[in-house]
């Protein structure tokens, strides 16, 4: 059985989170939200515990983890030195959606690492993640709260679709505000790369690391095994997605007639000023359902949908999904592309 525990998102209740983070000291599973995305979160030292956790989320063992922390001053046991970089990264965006590489030290177990030589450490901002990792007082390896390659969870329901009787405990503190993972950014080479899009944009990046580079999505990494996050298909609906251009709404609307004249469910997820476009959508009302995220001009509100978007589209029974993307040049910008891009397939494949 997986408990649920309902918290105040702003101002959880301190003996609710410290029953949830009893369990992660004892080496429960226990999942609760980020400003991201909901986390499920076990005690990063537990090796035993690491391993329930992959198992009941899926996950290869080949796909690191990301220990979660409330303050710096966690890191000297975590990593082999903290790089002066790090200080000024963290004086800057942390707590929030950013997360660095850096060389571990011992006592991360390879469980959590994946075998690499190098952890993946974040200090989250939402209230409900910062009072629990402090009230078990030790560090938190999380994923997100999904079964393997399915989206991240943006709801507490969300987290119980997938993991429901497999993990200890849910502490639900309603919608994750951000929507989509945090920013992955690698200190461990010559330059520095975000290996991972987030709400912490590369440009925002280059204001405090002017050197910061944006690893292309087909390059591969230097070294060992491809960040996983970086595997093309990931974050999937179970229906085939196949991802339309910002420009390109017209053929979107064009392809889901003439798919929903042949008799298929369709799903489509858009922006509010498509709503035109996909007028003539209407004469298939009993076979395609659509999703607005919101304003083209507002990618935060797009962002914090997009996910559960999939999952209401998936719920609804459709066999396609066609979705648009969205022009743009910040963080969650590149980071929506980013997931859109790795849920699907191109127009044409
Ligand atoms: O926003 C987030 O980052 C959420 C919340 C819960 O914090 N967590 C999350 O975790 O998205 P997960 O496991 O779903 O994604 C972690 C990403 C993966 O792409 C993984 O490959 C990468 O971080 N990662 C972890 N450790 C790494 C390492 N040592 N080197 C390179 N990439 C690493
Ligand atoms: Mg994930």
């Amino acid at each position: 059985m997986t408990e649920v525990i309902r918290v105040d998102p702003g101002a959880p209740d301190a003996a609710a989170l410290a029953r949830a983070a009893d369990c992660l000291r004892r080496g429960g599973l226990v999942a609760f939200p980020t400003e991201t995305v909901y986390g499920l979160g076990v005690h990063a030292l537990d090796r035993a515990a690491v391993r329930r956790l992959f198992e009941a989320k899926g996950r290869p063992a080949t796909d690191p983890l990301i220990v979660h922390v409330t303050s710096l001053e966690e890191l000297p046991t975590l990593v082999a030195a903290v790089p002066e970089s790090v200080v000024r990264l963290a004086d800057r965006f942390w707590p929030g959606p950013l997360t660095v590489v850096l060389p571990r030290s011992v006592r991360v177990p390879d469980e959590v690492t994946a075998g690499l030589h190098t952890v993946a450490i974040r200090i989250p901002a939402h209230p409900v993640a910062h009072a629990l990792i402090a009230a078990a007082g030790v560090p938190v390896a999380a994923p997100s709260a999904n079964l393997f390659s399915r989206p991240s969870p943006t709801r507490a329901s969300h987290v119980l679709d997938d993991l429901a009787g497999r993990i200890d405990l849910v502490v639900d503190g309603g919608p994750t505000p951000v929507g989509v993972e945090s920013t992955v950014l690698d200190l461990t080479g010559q330059v520095p790369t975000i290996l991972r899009p987030g709400a912490v944009s590369l440009q925002m990046l280059r204001a405090i690391l002017p050197e910061v580079e944006q690893r292309s999505p087909r390059q591969p990494v230097s070294g060992a095994m491809p960040s996983p996050g970086m595997l093309d298909r990931h974050y999937s609906p179970r229906a085939a997605l196949t991802v339309y251009e910002a420009d390109a709404v017209a053929r979107l609307a064009h392809d889901a007639c003439a798919s929903a004249a042949q008799g298929h469910r369709i799903g489509v997820i858009a922006a509010d000023e498509d709503r035109q476009a996909l007028n003539e959508l209407a004469r298939f009302a009993d076979r395609v359902a659509i999703v607005y995220l919101g304003s083209e001009r507002d990618l935060a509100t797009v962002a914090s949908r997009l996910y559960a978007s999939m999952r209401e589209l998936d719920a609804a029974g459709v066999d396609r999904i066609l979705a648009r993307s969205f022009h743009g040049d910040d963080g969650l910008a590149d980071a929506i592309r980013d997931r859109l891009r790795r849920a699907g397939v191109a127009p044409d494949a």
